[in-house]
């Protein structure tokens, strides 16, 4: 794994983590972890299969996943659920299985094998603390909730949906609470990550100053070794 070169990104839901993640990972080259995707597939798997009160039988799921990634389709078996694990409701069921250590310890060495040469772009909210510790360059975006939520609902709306601002900010700051004060893994900045605030930031901005980090941190591990 080491001499393939991983970029993280985490943060919470609607910094535009998924947009960031999907240019770097065309700008480079490189391949893509959409790690929230893993567990919003597990959080609808679980509720498909009635296990969602039972760790043991959640763990033993997580484990083996039939979940796979083909031709940016998400197939659950045969299912394509690529836009069904997008609702909100899927999002609290991701984030209520990932409060659960032995199915993060599950789904770790499955995310582990993304990084493949010539290099990973990781998508998620412990890529850089917990995952790959060792990335070659990590980034941690944020911005407040009510930024966050009001893009939510420009996407919701931009898909024809139906979208209340009240619910959607309550929704996210319960989600934010939980996915940051949760025991394992929470949802925190590694020490060694660069936090860009994207809160008054263009998608270009954001892809800019990340770029110019990255570059910066592949020259000073070159120059390392
Ligand atoms: O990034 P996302 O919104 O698709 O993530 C959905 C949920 O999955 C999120 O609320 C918390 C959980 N998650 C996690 O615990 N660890 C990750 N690396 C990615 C997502």
């Amino acid at each position: 794994m080491s001499s393939v070169v991983v970029v993280t990104v985490d943060g919470p839901s609607g910094v535009g983590k998924g947009t960031l993640c999907a240019r770097l990972a065309e700008h480079y080259g490189y391949h893509f972890l959409d790690s929230g995707a893993l567990y919003r597939v597990l959080g609808l798997a679980a509720r498909q299969r009635g296990i969602l009160d039972n760790p043991v039988a959640l763990t033993d799921l997580a484990r083996h996943l039939p979940v796979r990634f083909v031709e940016g389709k998400i197939l659950l078996e045969t299912q394509d659920v690529s836009d069904t694990i997008r609702t909100e409701t899927v999002a609290a069921l991701a984030s209520q299985v990932a409060v659960i250590e032995t199915v993060r310890a599950a789904l770790l060495a499955f995310q582990q094998d993304f990084a493949q040469a010539p290099g990973l772009v990781a998508d998620g909210r412990d890529m850089g603390t917990v995952v790959f510790p060792q990335a070659t360059a990590k980034l941690f975006l944020d911005a407040s909730a009510e930024v966050r939520a009001d893009r939510r609902v420009k996407q919701l709306k931009n898909q024809g949906l139906d979208a209340n601002i009240d619910q959607i900010t309550k929704e996210i700051r319960e989600r934010d609470e939980r996915d940051r004060n949760r025991v394992v893994a929470p949802l925190k900045a590694a020490d060694d990550a660069l936090v860009i605030d994207t809160s008054d930031l263009s998608p270009e901005q954001v892809f800019n100053q990340a770029v110019a980090w990255i570059d910066r941190q592949q020259v000073s591990r070159e120059f390392a070794v």
